[in-house]
């Protein structure tokens, strides 16, 4: 009469089998090895993915904005301003707007875009905050920088350095931009033409008006 019942209990003991000492009575294994089937598995819960491993929309740039040198005349604590423009300096009018985004393409609202720049003599001001100016990304991302057309010295192209911060002071991202049909005319050899800031139509005063979106990692 045993054989029968081993023989049954073959498939589900297996390792334990009959000659282990098995009973009939014997249908668990160690309590190390078992889930009490009064407590049911939960079920799996869906987990958020990282916003770094979303992908990016298909019209998304894959790619962050390339890091530029800061330079030597970088000077902490700019005044907030989005108007750079002041009486008596030389230079072309020059609008810059665009948008501050993650590698998804999501606006980064609140963060801090430091502009400096030399005037249209190719000129910094290294004493005071002349072309320097901060400035705070709306819920949109968005920014918006009135200066002038930086000049040419010895070296450079015209460009506009920035700094990017999160809203939390940290460093995103320091750079500079070029402007489209300007800064391509003077050999430089940090000139980046990933950095080209796009020529728009003049604003309705007759300003000259570039863009550029940034794209930051976070
Ligand atoms: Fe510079």
């Amino acid at each position: 009469m045993a054989k029968t019942p081993c023989r049954l209990l073959l498939v589900t003991l297996l390792l334990a089998g009959c000659s282990s000492g098995a009973s009939l009575g014997v249908t668990s294994q160690p309590a190390a090895e078992t889930t009490p089937f009064s407590s049911p598995l939960p079920e799996a819960q869906p987990q958020p993915t990282p916003a770094s491993q979303v992908p990016a929309p298909a019209d998304c740039p894959a790619t962050l904005t390339p890091a530029q040198m800061e330079g030597p005349y970088y000077t902490a604590g700019s005044p907030e301003r989005p108007v750079l423009v002041e009486p008596g300096i030389p230079g072309e009018p020059l609008l810059v707007t665009g948008v501050v985004m993650n590698s998804n393409c999501e606006p980064i609202a609140g963060a801090r875009v430091d502009f400096w720049q030399a005037d249209g003599a190719g000129e910094y001001d290294n004493t005071g905050y002349q072309l320097r100016g901060h400035q705070f990304t709306g819920p949109d991302g968005s920014y918006h920088l009135e200066t002038v057309i930086p000049g040419v010295y010895p070296g450079r192209t015209p460009h506009i350095h920035v700094k990017i911060f999160a809203s939390d002071g940290r460093e995103l991202l320091t750079t500079q931009l070029y402007l489209a049909g300007i800064s391509e005319q003077i050999p430089d050899s940090l000139f980046n033409a990933t950095l080209l800031a796009r020529d728009e139509e003049p604003d309705p005063t007759g300003r000259r008006h570039s863009s550029f979106d940034f794209v930051v990692g976070e």
